[in-house]
């Protein structure tokens, strides 16, 4: 039985026991409406306390049950049924009461919570609005402006905070169930607050309304959701209980079956399995107890940070003292940035730095559980720092290098105990952004990948598993997204225009801002290195505006002129536009609007990523959506780049790419692209 009713005198306590998150499966449903009918009629109950077992409340609709139509009893009906029954009903939350989890916590009389609590309504950050009623009782409760928060960022919030703003009646010290039970005897003795549906919506200015959609819409950039689920809200305000709800019903409807849904559930599924991937299933990971980073430039720094947040104690290796300091300040630039922004307090960043040693002595790291390289981009000096570590670290302690472009096989050639070493290749900030990149080598053991996923676990990361090439799955990619742009512009696009069309698709910043952001000059640090090893990278107009010195906003200029004064914001540059109009001097000139643009760009990076599962650098295509979302900015409503070309069609992909190629601005469709034409969606090799 899912559900179980106790009688503790004249309190009921009904136990929901669906494991793992009690998901309102449609047994769930059907048992709790049973269970209201039942206790309704039994005249010795005078308060029922709805309860759940395991780590946590009902944590809202069963992710099996989702795309099925739905069965009854329908979760608003249910609700319905808990919100009039003629006893009260207490909800008694641990763990999360998440969306449907917490609608059915509204139609309760009561909400009362234990303190590591928290509740919420994220639907929207998966395409739709709440189903059951929270955009509509919600704002019964808490007023329209702390219910328009809610609903459209999705955001959960802790037990002390609901207690506070009303959310939640009390929190209980101590045991919940117990607590629960005293807490209806008391309630059920003074006179009990009007059910949600009858009360009315607190009423606001008149100017709210507007200003809120504008603050909603500039937060949501082109997602739809957020939108939709303010003018529930809104509905909910200006419209009786009834209304309200039919509203809600019709707009949870309509965004259910909406592309943006499905690509948000796409990347919803690909990240909750990204962590575990099936390949590693049953293999244990070495413990991480301890951590240590070797170079605390912009990389260590965040690397190290990133541990120091997930608990970790950590060392931090430097070449000398100055260096060491210097490592040490960044550190501290990074966690006073994040008081600074609200993030944390100022007590939670002296502790973090309270964990970390700064050291030039590589002896200390005999113990460590796991040592992650950050030093300059250089063989060489990769290779001198693993050759330390394999003799000083402890045998089966992980070692691993952020390297951005090098091959790991060459970096730990001839280590002792080359099982232990991988590539966790991490994006810049590397405390801010959660992509991991796991590189495995062809010696590198299976228990150390799954080390390597573990820590990505412990450091809330996104992992995807990367195979050796130039540039792993992202920068891969990221390199034909530069090419592509320059082609543009060689065939009559502006960097302006080509910029303008990639925010449209969704990126937050196009690739030539991106790389007047970042600095022109890493990328023109590679292409040096690649020539030398016989490589011909084509980056034309990139080469000439490094060798005039125009390495991005850092050196007053790049792709765009920047104002003294104003060292942010990009002008289309007249000496970029001459170097364009000379470099373009042979190539034919065509309009572009976004849409070709986008193409052009977005297309030939699906070509490639098809020969990077062909050749298995990528395991799935789902890997390279979450590689695109969380390391380079990749819309996430619109499921990735694989997601993308599928809802375009594959077919059409393939026949927009052959146009490309007759105009000399791509290359061809690869054979696994042609092959997935056929089935609509992305096949792997076999
Ligand atoms: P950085 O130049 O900011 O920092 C490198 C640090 O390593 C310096 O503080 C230097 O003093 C230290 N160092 C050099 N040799 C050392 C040694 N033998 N022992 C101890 N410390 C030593 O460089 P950054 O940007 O942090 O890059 C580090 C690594 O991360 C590189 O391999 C890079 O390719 C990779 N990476 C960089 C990304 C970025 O966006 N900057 C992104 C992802 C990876």
């Amino acid at each position: 039985m899912a559900v179980t009713i106790e009688f503790k005198s004249d309190i009921a306590v009904v136990t929901v026991d669906n494991p793992p998150v009690n998901a309102l499966s449609q047994s769930v449903r059907q048992d709790l409406w049973k269970a209201v009918e039942r206790l309704d009629a039994e005249p010795s109950v005078r308060a029922v306390v709805l309860i759940c077992e395991g780590r946590t409340f009902m944590a809202g609709a069963d992710v099996n049950e989702f795309g099925k139509p739905p069965l009854p009893p329908h979760l608003p009906d249910l609700i319905a049924r808990i919100e009039t029954a003629t006893k009260p009903w207490i909800a008694a939350i641990h763990g999360s009461a998440l969306g449907g989890g917490f609608e059915v916590a509204l139609g309760c009389r009561f909400r009362i919570a234990v303190s590591s609590a928290s509740v919420g309504l994220p639907e929207v950050r998966l395409g739709i609005v709440p189903g059951a009623g929270g955009s509509v009782r919600l704002p019964r409760l808490i007023g329209p402006a702390l219910a328009t928060d809610m609903v459209t960022t999705g955001t959960p919030v802790t037990a002390a905070k609901a207690r506070s703003q009303g959310l939640i009646d009390a929190i209980i010290e101590g045991d919940l169930e117990t607590g629960a039970i005293d807490f209806a005897r008391a309630a059920v003795d003074q006179c009990l607050p009007l059910p949600l549906r009858q009360r009315s919506v607190p009423v606001v200015d008149a100017t709210f309304w507007e200003a809120t959609e504008k603050a909603v819409a500039s937060r949501a950039k082109r997602e739809d959701a957020p939108l939709r689920a303010l003018a529930c809200v809104r509905k909910a305000a200006e419209s009786d209980f009834d209304t309200a709800m039919a509203f809600e019903r019709r707009t949870f409807l309509e965004l259910r079956s909406s592309p943006q849904a499905s690509a948000l559930r796409h990347v919803y599924f690909a990240e909750r399995s990204a962590t575990r991937p099936p390949e590693l299933a049953g293999i244990e990971p070495r413990p991480i107890r301890s951590a240590a980073v070797v170079g605390g430039g912009t990389m260590g720094a965040g690397i190290a940070a990133a541990l120091r947040d997930a608990g970790l104690p950590v060392t931090l290796v430097e070449r000398d003292e100055v260096a060491v300091e210097r490592g040490l300040s960044n550190l501290r630039s990074i966690f006073e940035s994040a008081v600074k922004r609200g993030r944390t307090t100022s007590e939670t960043a002296a502790e973090r730095l309270s964990g970390i040693i700064g050291t030039t002595d590589y002896g200390v790291l005999a113990r460590v559980d796991i040592v992650i390289e950050a030093v300059f981009e250089d063989l060489d000096v990769k290779r001198e720092v693993f050759g330390k570590l394999s003799t000083i670290c402890r045998s089966d302690a992980v070692l691993a290098t952020n390297t951005s472009y090098l091959n790991p096989e060459q970096i730990s050639a001839g280590i002792k105990h080359p099982e232990r070493f991988v590539g966790l290749h991490f994006f810049s900030p590397a405390h801010a952004m959660k992509l991991l990149e796991i590189v495995p080598t062809a010696q590198t053991s299976p228990a150390t990948v799954a080390t390597g996923f573990a820590l990505a676990r412990m450091l809330k990361k996104i992992p995807v598993r990367a195979g050796i090439c130039d540039g792993f799955i992202g920068n891969r990619i990221l390199k034909v997204t530069r090419a592509q742009a320059e082609r543009l512009l060689l065939a009559g696009a502006t960097p302006w225009a080509v910029d303008t069309a990639m925010r449209a698709l969704g990126l937050p910043m196009g690739p030539f801002e991106a790389q007047d952001l970042g600095g022109l000059d890493i990328a023109a640090f590679q292409r040096r290195a690649a020539r030398v090893r016989g490589e011909t990278p084509f980056a034309p107009i990139a080469d000439r505006l490094c060798a005039l010195g125009r390495f991005g906003q850092k050196s007053g200029g790049g792709w765009y002129d920047y104002a003294k004064g104003d060292k942010r914001t990009p002008r289309p540059s007249e000496i970029v536009a001459g170097i364009i109009a000379e470099e373009a001097r042979e190539t034919s000139q065509r309009k572009w609007d976004e849409a070709s643009i986008i193409d052009c760009i977005a297309l030939p990076m699906v070509n490639e990523a098809t020969k990077i599962l062909h050749e298995k650098i990528a395991l799935r295509a789902e890997d390279i959506d979450l590689v695109e979302i969380h390391g380079y900015g990749f819309p996430r409503w619109r499921g990735g780049l694989m997601h993308y070309a599928e809802e375009r069609g594959i077919a059409g992909v393939v026949a927009a790419l052959e146009r490309l190629v007759a105009e000399g601005l791509a290359e061809d469709p690869s054979d696994l692209l042609r092959r997935s034409a056929e089935s609509g969606q992305f096949v792997s090799r076999d």
